[in-house]
């Protein structure tokens, strides 16, 4: 139930006003959420415009940068981080220095800068801030963080995409993988999720999550397959442990504003923002 009091909400700021943030203003906008929007951040002021015009209620505050950056986390409770890997050290870090909760789309961030994940850790349990980092693209985190609980024989992710979704990556380029004579499907990376970020940054997001509720990116097995026979980007998690085995399959409709993005990302990231101020939570 929506609380109707209005100072009782969640004094919100979004850092990316791209496809997620656009999700999640609109979420907020519609009452969907117990949260007021305060302040806008994107280092392309058109898109701030833009989506601010969709809104009935605007944000006080809209910046293309960090000037300023103190004075607007005076303002809220909670900052949220759906611009990209750069934008977590620039946002994320002060906002919890400055007490705030966050809540961060750019999960890779926690594996490819190293060191930056223990510093967000111990930064929070400091000035006692919570840290929310939404499923995102896939399922199956709640299982694995259960499993994760006893101890866990492997971790394998399968990513399969159509070889379009690989158009422009340098190391398939510096490979000599040719996408386009593609025709049945081909298996283009077996490793582990530390690997699989450095070479297919398309794939950091979920592979750092599932290496973060499991048992890292050291351990946590990748494979990347190319198949076009397929229009829709397929995860697939196995995880084997003490618990038994568990298998899940997500297949990703693509963003309609950003094909690059799983719509499931941003309906988790307002179903996590529902969880902030619901009082029951259910699952893991
Ligand atoms: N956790 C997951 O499973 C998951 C899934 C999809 C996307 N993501 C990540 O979430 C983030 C947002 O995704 P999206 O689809 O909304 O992206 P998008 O490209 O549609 O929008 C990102 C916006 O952030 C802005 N931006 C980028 N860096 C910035 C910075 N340093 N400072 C200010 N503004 C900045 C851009 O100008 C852009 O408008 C991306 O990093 C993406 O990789 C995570």
């Amino acid at each position: 139930m929506v609380n109707g009091n209005r100072a009782m909400r969640v004094r919100v700021g979004i850092v990316g006003c791209g496809s997620i943030g656009t999700e999640i203003c609109e979420a907020i906008d519609h009452d969907e959420l117990e949260m007021e929007l305060i302040f806008l951040i994107d280092k392309h002021p058109e898109r701030i415009r833009e989506l601010v015009n969709r809104l009935k209620r605007r944000p006080k505050i809209t910046r293309s940068g960090s000037e300023g950056l103190s004075e607007m986390l005076d303002a809220v409770d909670l900052v949220i981080e759906c611009a990209s890997q750069d934008a977590v050290r620039e946002y994320v870090i002060p906002a919890l220095h400055a007490g705030k909760d966050v809540m961060i789309m750019s999960v890779g961030a926690l594996i490819c800068d190293e060191g930056l994940f223990e510093e967000i850790v111990n930064i929070a349990r400091a000035g006692g801030s919570r840290v929310y980092i939404p499923s995102g693209a896939i399922a199956g985190l709640d299982g694995l963080k259960s499993g994760a609980i006893g101890s866990i024989e492997s971790v394998e992710l399968r990513t399969r995409k159509p070889p379009r979704g690989f158009a422009g990556n340098t190391y398939l380029r510096a490979q000599g993988v040719e996408l386009s004579v593609i025709e049945h499907e081909e298996t283009l990376f077996v490793g582990p999720a530390r690997d699989a970020v450095r070479y297919f940054p398309e794939n950091v997001n979920v592979a750092a999550s599932l290496s973060i509720a499991g048992i890292g990116p050291d351990s946590t097995m990748v494979k990347i397959i190319a198949d076009p026979t397929i229009a829709e980007n397929v995860h697939e998690i196995e995880v084997k442990g003490e618990f038994g085995k568990l298998f899940v399959r997500v297949e990703n409709v693509p963003s309609p504003m950003n094909p690059k993005t799983s719509h499931l990302a941003a309906l988790s990231a307002i179903a996590t923002l529902r969880g902030i101020t619901y009082p029951v939570r259910v699952g893991t």
